[in-house]
């Protein structure tokens, strides 16, 4: 089955299939072609161009885009989608100007979402991330990660991956799994925290490898969670098992995890709400990619990665949302390239290309997915009728995608 798409207005983010990130000065650069075709077979895109270079081949179905424009799914590379319940009262609580740390000590933050999911069956885990998934699918995403780390136990974690492992078969977006058992110590541990760090690498690193139910690992690796020497033995533990690490580092404090992420040969770090020097020149020397979330310090009130030193420093950056319970209650990576724009001060050309080219590298599924190119999987979103891409981070907060196709086939 061949479709071919034409009078494209704009068709965004062309690439070649050697390009797998962009970064520095080049992040500013969306290469678009003006008036143009596309031309998909079965799940791939196999041609485009210029209108005025289209030679009329028999194709089984012609789209006419006239107005519209298209550019490739949004690749959301940090969730924590699969949870057993909302946490509106610790919002609230921070309304009232108790922080992220208070809400932690008074019984809610992760080990408050750790104590709710153990009552739940995989089932109605199940039911509430497919709900999740299809309403984000809709605002644009096609490639998703999600992580453990609201079990931390063997059962419950190996429960969550079970879930991701079932979500990964659902839906036609490639969804990668990341362990986090290692997200908070369980009160259970408070004074015996190396017990539990012993049961993660002991016990749960090897089941969870053995059930291949992982691809990456995580730790929370921040004051009061987990040490750079833990996150170290962590991640070096998951190495043997295959699990390439994705962590969670300076949200709060810069505790060294940057450093062990890259000498861990970590494929991101995520958040970097708080980035000194060393870590930025640590990351410009490495081939890990930083992702930003700026959902997260929206919803937290927190500050946010300081994009523009990251980008001037000739350093690439992604842009994920964080999806999860307690500080980022929303999947909507329009909302997130609109804050980027806002907030972190990216030009929409940088956003729309941390959002896509870059975000696919941070799932590691460059080859696939985040951009135009021949030969990639027909993942792409049509907008409304709209003047240009500055529109879609401009009119935040609404939807201006009209039409998803994945794998050549519309949503
Ligand atoms: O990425 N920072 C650690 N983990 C999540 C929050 C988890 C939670 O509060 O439930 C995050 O922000
Ligand atoms: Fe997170």
């Amino acid at each position: 089955m061949t479709t071919l798409f034409i009078n494209i207005k704009e068709l965004i983010q062309v690439r070649e299939l050697s390009e797998d990130k962009v970064y520095g000065k080049d992040m500013g650069i969306l290469p678009i072609i003006k008036n143009a075709f596309m031309l998909i077979k079965g799940h791939t895109i196999i041609d485009f161009g210029s209108m005025d270079n289209l030679s009329l081949k028999k194709t089984d179905k012609v789209v006419d885009l006239t107005g519209k424009l298209v550019l490739p799914t949004w690749c959301d590379s940090h969730t924590h989608i699969v949870y057993a319940d909302s946490r509106e009262d610790e919002f609230v609580d921070r309304i009232k100007g108790l922080s992220y740390h208070e809400i932690a000590e008074k019984g809610g933050g992760i080990l408050n979402s750790a104590k709710k999911l153990q009552d739940k069956t995989e089932d109605q885990l199940y039911k509430d991330a497919v709900t999740r998934i299809e309403e984000i699918i809709k605002s644009g995403t096609g490639a998703l990660e999600i992580k453990s780390g609201y079990g931390l136990t063997l059962d419950s974690e190996l429960k969550m991956l079970q879930v991701i492992k079932k979500l990964k078969e659902t839906f036609p977006i490639p969804i990668k799994a990341t362990f986090l058992g290692a997200h908070a110590i369980p009160s259970k541990y408070k004074e015996n925290r190396e017990e539990y760090i012993e049961l993660i690498i002991n016990n749960i690193i090897p089941e969870v490898a053995s059930q291949k139910l992982a691809d990456y690992i995580d730790v929370f690796c921040e004051k009061g969670y987990f040490s750079a020497e833990e996150t170290d033995c962590i991640l070096k533990a998951g190495a043997i098992h295959g699990l390439i690490p994705k962590i969670h580092v300076n949200q709060f404090n810069s505790v060294g995890g940057v450093k062990v992420g890259v000498n861990n040969n970590a494929l991101s770090v995520d958040h970097l709400e708080v980035l000194t020097d060393e870590d930025l020149s640590i990351l410009s020397k490495s081939d890990t990619m930083p992702v930003a979330l700026p959902s997260c310090s929206f919803f937290l009130g927190i500050p946010y990665t300081n994009a523009r030193k990251i980008i001037d420093s000739n350093v690439p950056l992604a842009l994920a949302t964080d999806f999860n319970p307690g500080s980022t209650p929303s999947g909507n990576m329009n909302f997130v390239v609109s804050l980027a724009c806002i907030k972190l001060k990216m030009t929409p050309e940088e956003a729309i290309n941390a959002a896509t080219m870059n975000a696919a590298y941070a799932l590691n599924l460059s080859e696939k997915i985040g951009s135009i190119t021949r030969g990639k999987l027909a993942n792409f979103m049509i907008t409304k009728s709209i003047k240009s891409y500055n529109f879609l981070p401009y009119n935040f907060g609404s939807n201006s995608i009209e039409r998803i196709y994945l794998n050549g086939i519309e949503y």
